[in-house]
């Protein structure tokens, strides 16, 4: 096999890897993607009927305060100065988020000083005895901002996105919920933050743009019938898997647990629907937990004014089948989880990586820092042939 590196996922965490092992050893990477397309879940598409780009697996916003992440990325594309904000409805009314001092006094009708809201938030959290605040989500949740708080912002959102009582929860899953006491809504606090100028897949096709990289898509490694299945390369090449870490060992320690999201794509016969990106939905007699309006992202560019995209999300628990989106992580996951570790340190020549590889939630900045991490300390001297690399 002309290969010297083979790489199970085209997502952030496998391009990242490929581009690195290209460029700075010389190798020769063939990346096996099982989807049509490269980019994994950061991946964007138009949409065919209003020209606008749509995040194919759910909003992306890409932040970061690693310099090092900022200027790798910044070699593919160019960033737009957007600055993400979210909005959430509650019980009719619109409030700005994360929960802020704009938020509370909205919502008491009020106009408290940062003291005077710190103040009220802390006597209202108090009421939840010491003893009582770890015995579960909700208990927990109001010994950190009071009931008023979390029965609006922080109770309904949580039960959809859990289908769970939050009294069904455990307390483990909270160690605190975001609250401010200025009037900063911005959503991210990281030094740059921007969405690619000419759209995700164009960043995401720059990097893989590489004579050395080749790239199959529509390729399942776990598929028998094709010649780049894991039977036929495991031990035999150098290798990077970044797709489920229980699907690669055949669930022989259980399933991991995930959550996934369906979305609802419309398009909507107005120029604009919501005035803003995001909308979360915060009652629990609201199906969904949140509504995009992709126009929003890019208002710098020039998309009709008489249509626009919207995509309502459900979240619910995933079957086998279904995109992994969110690792659930209960205490059996993470024995497992370690189960799994086990075994993957005795796989000949393969590094698992990424968030399905490692079972861990890593935003865009994240994946790549680690590819960028991983690669200099292991596969990079391993490809160079250094003394020690193994
Ligand atoms: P990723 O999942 O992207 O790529 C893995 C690839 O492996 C996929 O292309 C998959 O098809 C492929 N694969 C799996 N099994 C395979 C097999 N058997 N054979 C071949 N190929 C296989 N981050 C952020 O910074 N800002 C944000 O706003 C968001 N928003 C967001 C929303 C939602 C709904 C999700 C789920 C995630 C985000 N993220 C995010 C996180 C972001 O998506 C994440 O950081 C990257 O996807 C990580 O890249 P990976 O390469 O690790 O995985």
């Amino acid at each position: 096999m002309d290969t010297d590196l083979v790489i199970v996922g085209s997502g952030l965490f496998g391009l990242t890897m490929a581009r690195r092992a290209a460029e700075d050893a010389g190798a020769r990477v063939l990346i096996i993607e099982k989807r049509s397309h490269i980019g994994g879940n950061a991946y964007s598409h138009t949409d065919p009927e209003t020209g606008i780009e749509v995040h194919t697996y759910g909003a992306h916003l890409f932040h970061t305060s690693n310099e090092r992440v900022w200027e790798f990325v910044n070699r593919f594309t160019s960033f737009t100065n957007y600055v993400h904000r979210v909005y959430t409805t509650v019980d009719g009314v619109v409030y700005p988020m994360p929960v802020n001092l704009g938020t509370i006094n909205q919502f008491f009708s009020a106009a408290y000083s940062p003291d005077e809201a710190r103040a009220l938030i802390a006597s209202q959290a108090a009421e939840i005895d010491e003893g009582r605040a770890d015995e579960n989500f909700r208990t927990k949740g109001i010994s950190l901002v009071g009931e008023p708080l979390f029965r609006a912002f922080f109770e309904g959102y949580t039960a959809k996105q859990w289908q769970t009582d939050p009294e069904d929860l455990p307390a483990s899953i909270v160690s605190r919920l975001p609250v401010r006491y200025t009037y900063d809504n911005r959503y991210f606090s990281d030094t740059w933050e921007g969405l690619p100028t000419d759209g995700y897949a164009a960043w995401l096709e720059r990097m893989a743009d590489h004579p050395n990289i080749t790239i199959m898509c529509d390729t399942d490694f776990f598929d028998e019938s094709q010649p780049y299945h894991r039977d036929a390369l495991v031990g035999k090449v150098p290798l990077v898997y970044t797709g489920p870490l229980d699907r690669y060992f055949d669930y022989s320690r259980g399933e991991l647990g995930w959550r996934t999201i369906d979305f609802e794509t419309e398009v909507k016969p107005v120029g604009d629907f919501q005035g803003t990106s995001v909308m979360n939905y915060g009652d629990r007699d609201v199906a969904y937990t949140r509504i995009h309006e992709f126009r929003h992202f890019h208002p710098e560019r020039d998309y009709p004014r008489d249509k626009t995209v919207i995509a309502r999300e459900y979240s619910r628990f995933a079957g086998r089948d279904d995109e992994p989106y969110y690792p659930v992580n209960t205490d059996a996951d993470r024995e497992k989880l370690l189960a799994y570790r086990e075994l993957a340190k005795d796989e000949p020549k393969v590094l698992f990586g990424g968030r399905l590889g490692t079972y861990k939630y890593l935003d865009m900045h994240m994946a790549i820092a680690s590819a960028l991490s991983r690669y200099d300390a292991i596969v990079g001297p391993y490809l160079r042939g250094e003394d020690g690399a193994q």
